[in-house]
């Protein structure tokens, strides 16, 4: 099993030399996969960085290369990069951008691959399949560049997507990871526990998402951590934000604009509540239980405080409804 798990390593570390090998050095990886890049303001230098690659629009153009060096098709079947139907086999990823996923150690367990139009039928981002070596609930885009940032600056931001991560970096912001797309699980937010206790979740400027984050963020709260929130500006992405603005500029943004999260979610709750007296009573309940996910007392108390201001409720009834919560609870 552990030699089996090896070989899927292996088969991923060839994949990742392949895309890039196909990115730099083949005609249609310069003119249509390089282009792409550079279209969206990635330097050769990030590129590198990120191992960014490209893989060709042809039906098995990778996995032909992969057997003829030697791997074993099953192993190209179990990373998912390769399709296996009968006796003919395809390749999962083509005409696509490349973004390799890797483990905090560096390792490759997988990919992403864009497609290169805004061809709104087809999917934009497809991504390897579970395997052995990839479970997406563990992994956290970005956490191999993004380590020692997190540990020196303490504190780790949280985005949407792989773009994000990039161009943050590129921008000279390090301390930077991504659940791709996917909603945050414990188990990535204990990777994260392990270098921070503050986490900044940035919304991407669409509100879509917003809502159903925020129900997200909880995780984060049980597991002892400080959280702040930041969105952008209607229609910009942390990445389109980043490409136009310069380093000072994103900073004192991300300073201004990160709010304490139950501080945050008590006001946007409040707002949508307005005068309605059934919506108040929930929206008040539903920020008690975020607090009672807080494993400290003392900040509990606080953020009680916090919210009856800011809710224009009593802290006694705040207070009761946070014990009856616990006690539910035990
Ligand atoms: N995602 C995905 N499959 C999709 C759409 C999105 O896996 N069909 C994931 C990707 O990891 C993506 C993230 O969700 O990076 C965020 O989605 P979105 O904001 O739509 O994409 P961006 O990262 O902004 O991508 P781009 O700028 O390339 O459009
Ligand atoms: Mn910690
Ligand atoms: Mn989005
Ligand atoms: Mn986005
Ligand atoms: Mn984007």
């Amino acid at each position: 099993k552990a030699n089996a798990r090896e070989s899927l390593y292996l088969v991923s570390e060839f994949a990742n030399t392949y895309f890039q090998k196909t990115l730099h050095k083949t005609n249609p990886g310069k003119a249509i996969g390089l282009s792409y890049f550079k279209e969206r303001g990635f330097t050769p230098e990030t590129i590198k960085k990120f191992d960014l690659g490209y893989s060709l629009d042809e039906w098995q153009a990778f996995s032909d290369e992969a057997l003829k060096q030697g791997y074993n098709i099953e192993f190209l079947e179990k990373t998912g990069l390769t399709i296996v139907k009968g006796d003919k086999h395809f390749d999962r990823f083509k005409g696509r951008v490349m973004f390799p996923i890797k483990s905090m150690s560096g390792r490759v367990l997988g990919f992403g691959g864009r497609i290169l139009t805004n061809d709104k039928k087809a999917a934009k981002y497809l991504n390897s399949p579970e395997s052995d070596i990839y479970h997406k609930s563990k992994v956290l885009y970005g956490i191999y560049n993004a380590k020692q940032a997190i540990a020196k600056e303490d504190n780790c931001y949280l985005v949407e997507g792989y773009t994000d991560v990039i161009q943050f970096h590129q921008t000279g912001i390090h301390n930077v990871v991504s659940s791709s797309g996917t909603a945050l699980t414990p188990e990535q937010i204990r990777l994260i526990n392990r270098l921070t206790n503050n986490i900044t979740v940035l919304f991407d400027g669409d509100a879509a998402g917003i809502r159903a984050s925020l129900r997200g963020i909880d995780l984060i709260l049980e597991q002892g951590m400080n959280v702040k929130v930041c969105g952008f500006p209607e229609g910009e992405d942390p990445d389109s934000f980043a490409r136009e603005n310069t380093l000072e500029e994103l900073t004192t943004y991300l300073e201004e604009h990160a709010t304490d999260f139950i501080r945050y979610k008590a006001s946007v709750l409040v707002d949508e509540a307005k005068n309605d007296p059934i919506k108040r009573a929930e929206t008040i309940k539903d920020i008690v239980v975020s607090i009672s996910k807080i494993p400290d007392r003392i900040k509990q108390e606080i953020y009680l405080r916090e919210c009856s201001k800011i809710m224009d409720i009593s802290e006694t009834v705040l207070f009761s409804t946070l014990q009856q919560l616990t006690q539910k609870a035990l």
